[in-house]
């Protein structure tokens, strides 16, 4: 029935310990199990699949796996793995799926899977891993799989899941994760199943892809058009930014609200749409006339409530968004700080707190008074332009009037 083996290339190495099997034509190395405590050095490069499961592996160097450019399945699961060397996995330029799965990695940077175009399966769940570098999956667009659930991660390199356009599974539960931005899984049209289940959402993005399949089911028979999304075990907020989550027909799960304190414990699928309520930001303390020197600080605060928290923007008296500079930074609980103030600053500030449900105003008035400049004699008096408010002009003329005085006190000749 099979065609005879070819002997082009004859099997001549083979680990110790481990099992090598010409699979017509293809060359296995298989050494699961075998208390290795390192890769060993004389795998043959032409390997295809490579077993190295079960083994005391502590890391990963780059000589490990040089060379191998016909590995196509490399599984390195539960081991002891802590570290990989830059490049390391450079050379395999033809492998579809790389198991990681129970070792002790923390960390990916951006040159552990650079070049991995190939890749279609990734398999990094139940290792300790706390930080993905943000360009770290940069490369792998051909990505089937993605699992990175039971670990510790706060955050994942967003933007290049965004682009994994081929992505069919992404398992992301038993971490961290507090927040996923807006449009993570616009791309992924061919998600069929995500699992976000125990992590720390108080929500989940909207997104027309969780509408594609009308019915969600959680368990049992995957139809052709289903989706299956998990997100049990999170704080979820049950406001008016999870409406949409709650409007899709679903069989009933067992998802609970975390908050508001009223439907604290509720279970999802039983709380009424019209329960999932926001309420429009309400500024309850701010500063009220304030005044101020020239070149002093001054810090401008203002606070809101609301559901969900409202952010506050400020305005300056000249209509423009205040934002963090080298003059003012505008901090995340509302306060304002001006770091040296300029007669231009003078007028109404506007403190603005926004909340998918509304928003609300207030204004705070600051008038800063102006210095005597005084004049030393050896410099004419020169006005600072009081139209300047900026703090690198300022400073700029305050190092030419020092020049200035220096020059003047120079000696005139020999
Ligand atoms: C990989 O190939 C290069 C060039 O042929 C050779 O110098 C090197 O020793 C090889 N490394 C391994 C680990 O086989
Ligand atoms: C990783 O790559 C991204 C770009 O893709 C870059 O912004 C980031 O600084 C890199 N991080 C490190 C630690 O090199
Ligand atoms: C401005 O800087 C402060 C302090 O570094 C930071 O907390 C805040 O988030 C920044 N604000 C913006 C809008 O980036
Ligand atoms: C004027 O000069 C004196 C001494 O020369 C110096 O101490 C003082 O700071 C100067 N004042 C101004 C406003 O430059």
């Amino acid at each position: 029935q099979y065609p005879p083996l070819k002997r082009a290339h004859k099997v001549q190495i083979c680990p110790k310990r481990c099992v090598c099997q010409v699979l017509n034509p293809n060359l296995a190395t298989l050494c699961d199990k075998k208390g290795l405590l390192f890769v060993p050095p004389n795998i043959d490069r032409h390997t295809v699949e490579m077993r190295l499961g079960d083994n005391f592996v502590t890391s990963i160097k780059r000589k490990d796996f040089a060379n191998m450019t016909k590995l196509v399945d490399l599984t390195l699961s539960r081991n002891t793995i802590g570290t990989i060397a830059p490049h390391a996995f450079k050379d395999l330029e033809n492998l579809r799926a790389l198991h990681l799965d129970s070792n002790r990695l923390t960390r990916i940077t951006n040159d552990t899977f650079s070049g991995m175009s190939k890749l279609h399966h990734l398999i990094l769940n139940n290792n300790q891993l706390t930080h993905i570098h943000i360009g770290a999956f940069n490369d792998l667009t051909a990505l089937e799989e993605l699992d990175l659930s039971y670990n510790n991660l706060e955050s994942a390199p967003w933007v290049a899941i965004q682009r994994m356009s081929n992505l069919h599974t992404l398992n992301l539960d038993h971490n961290m994760l507090s927040y996923i931005p807006e449009g993570t899984f616009s791309g992924l049209q061919k998600l069929k199943r995500l699992d976000v289940t125990s992590n720390k959402l108080q929500k989940l993005p909207p997104d027309p892809i969780f509408q594609r399949a009308g019915v969600l089911a959680t368990s049992g028979i995957m139809g052709p058009s289903s989706f299956a999304l998990s997100f049990g075990g999170n704080p979820l907020r049950c406001n008016c930014e999870l409406l949409w989550l709650r409007r899709l027909r679903r069989e009933d799960d067992l998802e609970t609200c975390a908050s508001p304190q009223h439907l604290a414990g509720r279970y999802f699928w039983t709380v009424s749409e019209e329960e999932f309520l926001c309420e429009p930001p309400l500024i309850t303390r701010h500063s009220q006339e304030l005044q101020a020197l020239e070149g002093q600080s001054v810090t401008l605060r203002c606070k809101a409530r609301g559901d969900p928290d409202p952010i506050i923007h400020w305005i300056a008296p000249d209509g423009r968004l205040m934002s963090n500079s080298s003059r003012a930074m505008v901090h995340t609980d509302g306060t304002l700080d001006i770091l040296i103030s300029t007669v231009k600053d003078s007028g109404s500030f506007t403190c603005v707190a926004s909340n998918p449900a509304g928003e609300a105003q207030q204004t705070v008035d600051l008038v800063i008074t102006k210095l005597p400049h005084i004049t030393n004699n050896t410099v004419s008096e020169q006005e600072p332009d009081p139209g300047s408010s900026d703090i690198a002009t300022i400073m700029l003329n305050q190092e030419n009037q020092n020049r200035m005085s220096v020059l003047s006190c120079r000696p005139m000749g020999r």
